[in-house]
C-alpha cells in the first residue's frame, strides 16, 4: 500500500479500524462475477415488493410527497403499526410507542445509541447477524458472546450461562427468530430474561425482524406481548423481510413513551427521517399486506421442506431444525474457520453461492447458511447441486 494511503488509513477512527469486511460479501463478490450462479448468500426474498405497495409509494410521489417528515415517522404509519401489533400480540401500544426508522439496521443503531455507553458490557447470542455485534462495538462497548448450545439438530440457550454473562452487563441484544440459526425463543424464555433484566436494570434490545417468519404460528413469541411502559426494552422491526421491502430502507422501534424525546433526537442526528414515499408504501404493507405475508410464509414452508429434502441427510453434516426465518444452517464436519476456498469451489463447481458460517461469529464457523427465499424452480436444482458437491468434495 502506498505510504500516503497508509497514513490516511492510520488516521481513521480506532473503532472503524476494528471493523472487518463481511465474509458473506467476499463470497458474493466472487460469485457475482460469474455467470449462471444461483445466489443463496444474502438474506432477502427473490420476489419483488408486491405491486400494491409500489403503487402506494408511486401515488405518494405523484402527490410530490418529497419533503422532510417528522423524526419519529408519519402519524398515520405509527398509528397503523401500533394497531397491527396490538392485533397480532394483544399488546397495548399507542402511536407514541412507535418510532419509524430508516431500516431494521437503523432501528438497532438508534436503540443502541439510546441506551448504551462506551465501555458498557453488552451480551449477544451467537451465532448472530454480524450487525448486532458491530453496532455495540462501534459505540465502544465490550461485546460478550454467549453461544447457543446444540442437542441433536436443535439449538437451545443455556440460561445459566446467559445469566452469568448478564450478571455484570448493562444490556443484551437478542434476535429471535434468529438469523442465521432459525432458533426461536419461547415466550417462557423471553419472560425469564425480562424478569432477570427488570430486577437489575439491564436494557434489552430485541431484534424481531423475522417475527412473521415462523411456520407453526402467526408470529413468533415477542417482547411486545410482555412489556409495559416502565420496561427498559426496545424492540426493533423492519419492513424488509415480511413485505419483501429490503431496498426501501424502512423499519420501526417500539419504545416506552419516556424514550420518545431521546429517540427523536437520535433519529434527527442520524438520518432526520424516513422518506414520505417509503412510508406510504409501508402504510399499504401494514394495512393491506396480511395476505402477502401469509402466502409468502406458505411458500417459504415449501422451500424449507425442499432444503430439508436435499440437505437433511448428508453424511457428516447436520442440518438444524428449520422452525423459522428463511435460512438453513448446515454444519459440515471438517469445515474450518476459513470456509472461503471451499465456498468458492462450490460456486465454480455447483454454481451456487451460500453464506460462510464464520460470518456469524466464532461459533458459526464450520457451518454454511443457505437462504431459501427463492422460487422452487431455481432452488430445487441448486440444492441438488449443493448436495452433490458436499457429497463429493471434502472440506479443505
Ligand atoms: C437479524 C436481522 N436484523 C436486522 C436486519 C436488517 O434488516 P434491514 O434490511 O431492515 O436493515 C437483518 C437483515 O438481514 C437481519 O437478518
Amino acid at each position: 500500500m502506498p505510504n500516503a494511503e497508509l497514513s490516511l488509513l492510520n488516521g481513521i477512527s480506532q473503532r472503524a479500524q476494528l471493523l472487518d469486511e463481511s465474509p458473506i460479501r467476499s463470497v458474493a463478490n466472487y460469485g457475482m462475477e460469474k455467470d449462471d450462479v444461483t445466489p443463496l448468500w444474502f438474506g432477502e426474498a427473490s420476489s419483488p415488493t408486491p405491486d400494491f405497495i409500489c403503487q402506494a409509494a408511486s401515488k405518494s410521489l405523484s402527490r410530490h410527497e418529497t419533503k422532510y417528515t417528522p423524526n419519529t415517522g408519519l402519524p398515520a404509519l405509527c398509528q397503523a403499526i401500533a394497531k397491527y401489533q396490538n392485533n397480532l400480540f394483544g399488546s397495548h401500544f399507542s402511536p407514541e410507542n412507535v418510532s419509524v426508522t430508516v431500516s431494521g439496521t437503523n432501528a438497532v443503531m438508534v436503540a443502541a445509541q439510546s441506551c448504551l455507553n462506551p465501555a458498557d458490557k453488552v451480551v449477544v447470542i451467537e451465532p448472530l447477524f454480524p450487525t448486532l455485534s458491530a453496532i455495540p462495538e462501534i459505540l465502544g462497548c465490550e461485546v460478550i458472546r454467549v453461544a447457543l448450545k446444540t442437542k441433536g439438530n436443535s439449538f437451545y440457550l443455556d440460561t445459566d450461562e446467559l445469566f452469568a454473562a448478564l450478571s455484570d452487563a448493562q444490556a443484551i441484544i437478542i434476535n429471535s427468530p434468529s438469523n442465521p440459526t432459525g432458533w426461536v425463543a419461547s415466550k417462557e424464555l423471553l419472560t425469564e430474561i425480562l424478569n432477570f433484566c427488570r430486577q437489575r436494570g439491564i436494557w434489552i434490545i430485541s431484534d424481531e425482524v423475522y417475527s412473521r417468519h415462523v411456520f407453526d404460528k402467526k408470529a413468533a413469541p415477542s417482547f411486545c406481548e410482555l412489556v409495559d411502559e416502565h420496561d427498559r426494552v426496545i424492540i426493533c422491526n423492519s419492513f424488509s423481510k415480511a413485505w419483501a421491502m429490503t431496498g426501501w430502507r424502512l423499519g420501526w422501534l417500539n419504545i416506552p413513551k419516556s424514550l420518545v424525546p431521546t429517540v427523536r433526537m437520535l433519529t434527527e442526528f442520524n438520518v432526520s427521517c424516513a422518506s414520505a414515499f417509503s412510508q406510504a408504501g409501508g402504510l399499504a404493507a401494514i394495512e393491506q399486506g396480511e395476505d402477502f405475508v401469509q402466502s409468502s410464509v406458505a411458500a417459504l414452508k415449501q422451500s424449507r421442506d425442499c432444503v430439508q429434502h436435499y440437505l437433511g441427510d448428508i453424511p457428516n453434516t447436520t442440518l438444524y431444525e428449520m422452525k423459522a426465518t428463511f435460512y438453513g444452517f448446515l454444519k459440515i464436519e471438517g469445515l474450518g474457520f476459513d470456509s472461503q476456498p471451499y465456498l468458492r469451489q462450490m460456486i465454480d463447481q455447483a454454481k451456487v453461492g451460500v453464506a460462510p458460517g464464520e460470518a456469524f461469529g466464532v461459533s458459526g464457523a464450520g457451518h454454511i447458511r443457505i437462504c431459501h427465499a427463492t422460487q422452487l424452480p431455481l432452488l430445487e436444482p441448486a440444492l441438488e447441486r449443493v448436495r452433490a458437491f458436499i457429497l463429493n468434495v471434502k472440506p479443505f
